[in-house]
């Protein structure tokens, strides 16, 4: 099992205090766009990679979704979930994306929201959802945005008039990149734009929708500090479907 950040007691603590942590999907901002790419849940079976606190598992549940399976590798995110996101129709169980085995044709629906940029193996993980979806199943995810995971920190540099820049060095070197959050080193992946869209082809999906994410005019009005994400694009929100 890699090792994951997550399970860092001081790292978990200040991860907790984010919006998103606290209030849930209501707190993510990118949610409406991200919820506005997902088929109907009612009845189906739903996997969701890398879930956290069991925030996206408790609303498929609640939308009726017939069984929700929620996979991570952070036993403290787990433990977390079961206590505040727990539902009869929902398992959450400890499974590292890098190599977990997934049942073969067994869901309709596989999710993931911000836990791919963690994987190394993604071409793998990609051909293990695609098998374990059913004929006409979706993959809906959010990633880091190429553009935001590339420089690694410190991102912004003065532009010298007051504007701050977002340096777009580093873009075409893939692969791992360090940052500092929360007091804790924590690895990411850093993969092109092409490499991500072009491994979901090569899986054998079909590509429905790619947004890079931006805060809507109604967002920023209520809250002023998402106007940064005007910047430079922080999520990449994709839908997709089992092509074959
Ligand atoms: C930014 S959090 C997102 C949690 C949740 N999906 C959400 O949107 O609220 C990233 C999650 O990915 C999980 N994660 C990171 N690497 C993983 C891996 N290799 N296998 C499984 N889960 C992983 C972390 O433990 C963490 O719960």
């Amino acid at each position: 099992m890699t090792v994951n950040i997550y399970d860092d007691p001081d790292f978990f603590a200040g991860y907790a205090t984010l919006p998103r942590s606290a209030a849930g999907l209501d707190g993510a901002p990118e949610w409406p766009a991200l919820r506005a790419l997902l088929p109907s849940l009612a009845g189906r079976d739903v996997l969701d990679l890398g879930c956290g606190y069991g925030w996206f598992c408790r609303h498929a549940a609640e939308a009726g979704a017939r069984r929700v399976l929620g996979l991570d590798s952070s036993g403290r995110m787990l433990a977390r979930a079961r206590e505040i996101n727990a539902h009869p129709a929902i398992d959450y169980a400890l499974a590292d994306l890098e190599t977990a085995g997934l049942p073969a044709d067994s869901f309709d629906l596989a999710y993931s929201s911000l836990a791919f940029h963690y994987v190394a193996a993604f071409d793998a993980l990609l051909a293990r959802i695609h098998r374990a979806l059913r004929q006409g199943g979706s993959l809906v995810f959010s990633v880091e945005h190429p553009i935001y995971s590339a420089p690694g920190h410190p991102a912004w540099s003065e532009a010298g008039d007051g504007r701050r820049i977002w340096p777009l060095e580093g873009y075409m070197r893939e692969g791992p990149r360090e940052i500092d959050w929360f007091g804790a080193r924590v690895a990411k992946r850093h993969r092109l734009m092409s490499t991500t869209l072009n491994a979901l082809i090569g899986a054998g999906f079909a590509i429905r929708h790619v947004e890079e994410w931006r805060p809507t005019d109604a967002q920023i009005a209520a809250k002023p500090s998402l106007a940064v994400e005007l910047e430079r694009p922080m999520f990449l929100l994709v839908a997709a479907g089992r092509r074959s």
